[in-house]
């Protein structure tokens, strides 16, 4: 898959990769639609893009020598090893150029096709449309919707939880 106008590289993160993902954390797009705080520290960041299992999949899309996105696949457990939660996040300054198609593409590849990882799952806020129309594009559906979820810039937020069954794959 292309990115507009971008020549872009997908690779597993590597440490070097943090200093990037801290710029990302800190931009205002990253945090309105994720978990980050404002002024997240660079040891929080470079904790985060620390696998936290050999099962863990953590990719950054490169473009201009840097990485301008970053996604993660964490699969569960014992009776949920079928099933991964996702993350991802692009650079203010590179979003809305395929990027996240990219990335996604990427990680549903590696959970079908390598991982039998047959449900991926998230949350996103109910605001987030950019988000909710990528995630709709690849299969994922709302199951439900969390209200007053978390604490978001003076208010509380909704989130809807999604998911992708593998087509075919789960029955
Ligand atoms: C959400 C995010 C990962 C998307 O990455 P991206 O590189 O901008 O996404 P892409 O360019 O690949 O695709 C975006 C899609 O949203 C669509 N879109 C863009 N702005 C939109 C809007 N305001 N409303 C609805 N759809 C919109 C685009 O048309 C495109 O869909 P298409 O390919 O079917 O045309 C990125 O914007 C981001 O990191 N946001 C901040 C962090 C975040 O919200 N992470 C997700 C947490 S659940």
């Amino acid at each position: 898959m292309q990115a507009i106008g971008l020549n872009v590289t997908l690779r597993a993160m590597r440490d070097s990769d943090v200093t990037d993902l801290y710029e990302m954390y800190n931009q205002r797009s990253f945090r309105d639609g994720t978990l980050a705080l404002p002024y997240e520290s660079f040891e929080a960041v470079r904790d985060w893009a620390t696998p936290r299992s050999p099962r863990d999949l953590h990719l950054v899309a490169e473009a201009e020598g840097r990485a301008v996105g970053a996604a993660a696949l964490r699969p569960f457990y014992g009776r949920r090893a079928h099933a991964a939660e996702f993350w991802i996040g692009v650079n203010d300054g590179f979003a809305g150029r395929g990027i996240g198609a990219t990335l996604l593409s990427a990680i549903i590849d590696t959970a079908d096709n390598w991982l039998n990882v047959t449900r991926i799952e998230m949350t996103v806020f109910v605001d987030n449309a950019r988000a909710i129309a990528l995630y709709r594009r690849f299969g994922f559906e709302i199951e439900g919707t969390h209200r007053a979820a978390s604490f978001r810039n003076g208010a509380f937020a909704d989130v809807h939880c999604m998911a992708r069954l593998r087509p075919g794959g789960v029955r």
